[in-house]
């Protein structure tokens, strides 16, 4: 079987995107060919050269970027049988990933090549343009939240039980905090999220049992007196100047002195010599990982499904259409850049 297939090119570090002709891959064992229909934009896609070069050193040119896929099933590869083509469904693409490393894999493209295990199918109810939101940002909540090497924490099912235990959400109104608070409440922690005032409803709704303004002096007494010595069970730190504010709160607090870090390991690194100091154990998050361990498809075959469609997990952010077809992702990522607020932007394909 075979498509024609049409990608928006990044020829070289730096250089503008160009729309143009790409091959149609077929699916190899375990993988799925899905024809996007809407993908969302991260920040990691629009880098300038030098910042390319410094997350993603190992990046093969010409690339295709992005990692927020929802469309259907047109192919599935040997030994598939959860899926089918027709499948409606969203998933996380590795393109960019060092272990993948290849453009057949991007977001930004027609027709990509994705890990069936990565995978969930969508409700009928949930529209493209709306699952597009989840992949990369629910990623990197989970591996933060789930992986051993990071918080370690129970997985989220269907039925959780009450762990008695609190998750701090620094940075809850980001993509990956709208995650964070559901995977965390959906695994049965109580969840203490930060946002600025103007967050505080969507950290709320999504399930936050308190939100408090992350950018008041006194934030970290806040969150000391919300847990009142009851147990942390750990700290997810999202955004600029998190790890600055979390540090003191994981080393006064109760029970687990972990922190997950969402910067870029190289930002991470001199903080967590710090923070040993203090008894606190930062690590560094790379939502990649999580195709490469149990949490990847018991949360993307497992959870899920099932969640979406019995709306105990939402598509949030809320998505913003920024356009139509492969040559306005660019004006997404200069949008993106201006700044959001507790949105995503997304361009249907
Ligand atoms: N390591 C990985 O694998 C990985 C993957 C994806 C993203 N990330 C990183 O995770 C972070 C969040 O990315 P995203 O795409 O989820 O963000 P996003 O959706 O673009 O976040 C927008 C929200 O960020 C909040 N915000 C602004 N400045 C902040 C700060 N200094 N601290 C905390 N929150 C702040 C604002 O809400 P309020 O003003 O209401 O708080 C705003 O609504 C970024 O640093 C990104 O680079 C890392």
């Amino acid at each position: 079987m075979t498509h024609p297939n049409t990608a928006l090119w990044l020829p070289k570090r730096g250089a503008p995107f160009t729309v143009g002709p790409a091959p149609y891959t077929p699916p190899a064992a375990g993988e799925v060919v899905v024809r996007v229909r809407a993908v969302a934009v991260n920040p990691i896609d629009g880098l300038p050269g030098f910042l390319y070069r410094l997350a993603l050193p190992w990046l093969a040119f010409p690339a295709v970027v992005g990692s927020d896929v929802a469309g259907e099933v047109v192919e599935t590869g040997p030994g598939v049988t959860r899926l089918r083509p027709g499948d409606r469904v969203l998933g996380h693409a590795f393109g960019v990933d060092e272990s993948r490393n290849r453009p057949a894999e991007s977001a930004f493209q027609h027709y990509a090549v994705l890990l069936e295990h990565m995978v969930a199918p969508l409700p009928d109810a949930l529209p493209f343009f709306r699952a597009a939101v989840l992949p990369l940002a629910l990623s990197t909540a989970a591996t933060g939240l789930f992986q051993q090497d990071h918080l370690g924490l129970a997985p989220p099912s269907a039925r959780p039980a009450d762990r008695g235990e609190t998750v701090l959400v620094w940075g809850g109104a980001t993509s990956v905090g709208s995650n964070a608070i559901q995977l965390a409440r959906n695994a049965g922690y109580r969840v203490v999220a930060t946002a600025s005032p103007a967050g505080f409803d969507h950290v709320r709704a999504l399930g936050a049992a308190h939100a408090v303004d992350r950018t008041a002096p006194d934030a970290v007494e806040r969150v000391l007196e919300l847990l009142d010595g009851g147990p942390l069970a750990g700290t997810l730190a999202i955004g600029a100047g998190s790890l600055r504010r979390t540090v003191p709160i994981a080393a006064r607090a109760a029970g687990s002195g972990r922190i997950a870090s969402t910067q870029p390991a190289v930002l991470v690194r001199l903080p967590a010599l710090r923070a040993l100091r203090r008894g606190v154990r930062v690590s560094g998050v790379w939502g990649g990982t999580l195709k490469d361990n149990e949490v990847g498809p018991a949360v993307y075959t497992g959870f899920l499904p099932s969640a979406l469609a019995t709306g105990a997990y939402r598509a949030a952010p809320d998505a913003v259409v920024v356009g139509h077809g492969l040559d306005r992702i660019p004006d997404a990522l200069r949008e993106l850049k201006r700044g959001v607020h507790a949105k995503k932007l997304v361009v249907t394909l």
